[in-house]
């Protein structure tokens, strides 16, 4: 508890004290909120999306420009010509926002802002990179400050399902997680727990500070403009390219790391970017972790199965047991998002596959040509 002096009487005394106060009543006005707390976004407030460059955080910017938004800064230390989307229309920032002055320079002004910004990939980059994957750290820690200290109105995070008790996904025929499964906390190893303290700073900014945070969970994320090469990609795009590349170089085998039996749930980017929107602008789930996934399971081998009908073949299957495999299983439970926005990502994989088969076909043509394509 903080005390405070009573007055001691002596007029110099006061004065000193009261001098010595008045640089922390300029920091405080300055932190105050620079927007009206309760007003609906207008269309030229500024949006602030990190990781514009990546997957989500493009195709977000996007889903915004095309709701008419005309003041959207995207930022992402790559160089532009790594972005998998560049929007028109849309500012483009290149700067690395897990050192603090860059993140005030991208939160000038922000009404809004999205971190989307994290070193992450599938597992064979999580498991693999630890260390890059804890840093992370930094970039939400100080994103969340800046936010607060221009004034942001909604503050969102993305976090993730690696944040959930591993030791309830030992079983391929598991229990779809609920937001409670967090805790007691036994998260991904680096990934996962940076994700699980990123998400206390977004409850305590609104519980001490007043800032209105989200915090989505996601579950797998795929389709078009995402990686699909390179070590980072997951399941849906790694399985799509093999395919892809197992027609083109007419040798009709394909390598899945595990037995194939692992389960997984994956949801279409079109479903993440619409839930990112209802999620920050729902005030019931403020400072609250949910899960934005979908609750379609399926096996790594029935994934392949999927790919495999799309493009028409059938491949012969060769299991790598010793590759990174991750959890047994992992769904979402989607009772709560359910209740709370009467919605719930809802294309199916089918669908969303199909889209994703399509786009990194033409990605891996148009590289086969000598095309410059993002990976
Ligand atoms: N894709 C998924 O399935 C999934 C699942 C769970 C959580 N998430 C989370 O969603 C967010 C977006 O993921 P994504 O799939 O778009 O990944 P992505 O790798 O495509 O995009 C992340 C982007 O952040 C950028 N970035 C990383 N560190 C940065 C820094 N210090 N400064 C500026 N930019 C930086 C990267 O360059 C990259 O372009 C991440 O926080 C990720 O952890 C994604």
């Amino acid at each position: 508890m903080r005390s405070v002096k009573p007055s001691s009487g002596h007029f110099f005394a006061d004065f000193r004290r009261n001098w010595v106060m008045i640089p922390r009543l300029i920091a405080m006005h300055t932190t105050q909120r620079l927007v009206e707390k309760d007003a609906t976004l207008k269309k030229d407030d500024l949006i602030v999306i990190t990781g514009g460059g990546g997957f989500i955080g493009g195709n977000l910017a996007l889903y915004f420009r095309k709701k008419g938004f005309t003041n959207i800064r995207a930022v992402d230390k790559k160089p532009l010509y790594e972005w998998y989307l560049t929007v028109p229309g849309v500012e483009n920032v290149c700067l690395d926002v897990s050192n603090e002055d860059n993140c005030h320079r991208v939160c000038e002004g922000a009404v809004e802002v999205y971190n989307l910004a994290a070193d992450m990939g599938g597992m064979g980059f999580i498991e693999k990179f630890r260390v890059e994957c804890l840093r992370s750290i930094l970039v939400n820690t100080h994103m969340i400050e800046a936010a607060y200290k221009a004034g942001a109105r909604r503050y969102f995070f993305s976090s993730s399902a690696c944040a959930y008790n591993t030791l309830l996904q030992k079983d391929p025929k598991v229990r779809a997680l609920k937001e409670s499964d967090a805790y007691p906390a036994m998260a991904e190893r680096g990934y996962g727990w940076e994700k699980l303290v990123s998400e206390m700073f977004c409850e305590e900014y609104w519980h001490e500070r007043g800032m209105k945070t989200a915090i989505a969970r996601f579950h797998n994320v795929y389709g078009p403009n995402g990686t699909w090469d390179g070590g980072r990609e997951k399941a849906p795009a790694a399985i799509c390219r093999k395919v892809i590349e197992a027609v083109d170089k007419k040798d009709l085998t394909i390598k899945i790391w595990g037995t194939g039996e692992q389960t997984r749930s994956f949801m279409f980017i079109d479903d993440c970017v619409k839930g990112i929107d209802m999620i920050t602008h729902c005030d019931a789930l403020i400072a609250t972790p949910i899960n934005l996934g979908s609750n379609e399971l399926v096996s790594i081998n029935e994934l392949v199965s999927k790919v495999e009908r799309i493009a028409g073949v059938k491949l012969k299957r060769e299991y790598q047991l010793d590759a990174p495999k991750g959890v047994a299983g992992r769904n979402s439970d989607n009772t709560f998002i359910k209740k709370m926005l009467k919605w719930e990502p809802n294309t199916t994989l089918d669908k969303g596959l199909a889209a994703t088969y399509k786009w990194i076909g033409e990605q891996y043509q148009a590289r086969k040509k000598g095309k410059r394509v993002v990976e």
